[in-house]
């Protein structure tokens, strides 16, 4: 990997801080380490030939990509063949761009938006603002001066801004949404920026960085969690009152092959009541997190692959023009973030070796119906 570009931002100058040593997130992106822990392949291949998914679906499928992964010849190969849209799965968020000195850097998005430019794939900005991700930088801002604002403000738009013309939408707010449904989150941004208007503000900034661009709010567990789901489509009633520029919707689908079906379903038909854009966004089906009722690992297989066919269909049932993209958070199973968390799960649709898996051939199935 080259060395980071480090781009001077408004929030530079604060003074220094020392740079931290390799985070727990540096470490477990690291591509050959996934690969030596990589977990033998649980499924058996599915027989007979494969057609390339992106060549079966009339909307995009995409997935999520790190961009020490695009090394492998045999990860970018299968990614060309099945998908047409990527998501970098973390170095677009500030996470990786914001620097302990304020300062950013883009060699890694830059080098996935060349990977995709160069193959003529999709690129999907993600994400803008996250409760999860903090920088040093922001925390140190002092809440009374004007510059915290500011300094939100400027990173949204130098990092639209930077792609503008090449991503086709922005996650602009991911995961507002409490657990339990019960509120929004409270976090930095909302403590300085205010509940709602952090958001919408975001929003305004994304659209003025970009105007042609869809922006989206995205959450998870909408269809494990009623009231989460009620919660996510009352804050995006309020925002679309506020005036806030959102013009799309997000849907994870981190899901467990032990999810009810129909829940599926019901999710995506309730979200495109608003008659806006819908992005399965980062779709996996874990089989360790599914409670225990299955009687074995091939029951849990089949469910799964049930449930991604579930999705593919009710995602193209909906009208074309709100089929934003299907994506799955992951291409083989041992670079899923969730077997990075438990190296027994496989949640995604090929196995270590590239080779399709049951889910595979159910999505196949799904998109040729
Ligand atoms: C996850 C990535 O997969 C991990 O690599 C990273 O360590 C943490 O974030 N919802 C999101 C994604 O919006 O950004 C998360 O991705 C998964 C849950």
């Amino acid at each position: 990997m080259k060395r980071p570009t480090q781009v001077p931002s408004p929030l530079a100058g604060e003074g220094r801080i020392p740079t931290c040593p390799l985070s727990r997130r540096t470490l477990l992106a690291a591509p050959l380490a996934l690969t030596a822990c990589a977990p033998r392949a649980n499924s058996q291949p599915a027989p007979g030939p494969v057609a390339p998914l992106k060549s079966l679906a009339p909307f995009p499928i995409g997935t999520c990509v790190q961009a020490g992964f695009l090394d492998d010849p045999a990860y970018t190969a299968l990614l060309t063949e099945h998908f047409s849209q990527i998501t970098a799965e973390w170095e677009m968020k500030m996470e990786y761009i914001v620097l302990p000195d304020g300062t950013f850097r883009f060699d890694r998005p830059d080098a996935m938006a060349a990977f995709a430019r160069a193959r003529g794939i999709r690129l999907f900005g993600h994400a803008l603002v996250w409760y999860a991700q903090t920088p040093d930088a922001f925390v140190r801002l002092d809440e009374r001066r004007a510059s915290f604002g500011q300094a939100y403000d400027r990173y949204i738009t130098a990092v639209v801004g930077r792609y503008r013309g090449q991503a086709v939408g922005w996650d602009v707010v991911n995961e507002a949404v409490r657990d339990d449904g019960s509120a929004l989150r409270d976090h930095l941004w909302s403590q300085r920026l205010g509940e709602i208007d952090h958001m919408v503000r975001a929003f305004h900034v994304a659209h003025a960085a970009d105007p042609d661009v869809p922006l989206f709010i995205n959450d998870y567990n909408l269809e494990s969690n009623p009231a989460k789901l009620d919660q996510y489509q009352r804050l995006i009633e309020r925002l679309l009152r506020a005036g806030a520029p959102l013009t799309a919707i997000g849907c994870q689908t981190h899901c467990n092959a032990d999810l009810a079906s129909g829940a599926l379903t019901r999710t995506i038909n309730a979200l495109a009541r608003f008659g806006l854009q819908v992005h399965v966004s980062e779709m996996d089906v874990s089989l360790v997190r599914a409670g225990g009722w299955f009687v074995s690992r091939e029951e849990k297989a089949a469910a799964q692959a049930r449930l991604y066919a579930e999705a593919v269909t009710a995602f193209a049932a909906l009208p074309a023009a709100q089929q934003f993209a299907f994506t799955i958070w992951g291409v083989r199973d041992p670079e899923s973030w969730l077997v990075r968390e438990n190296r027994s799960d496989a949640p995604l649709l090929f196995d270590g070796e590239g080779q399709p898996k049951a889910a595979f051939r159910a999505v196949e199935a799904a998109l040729r119906a």
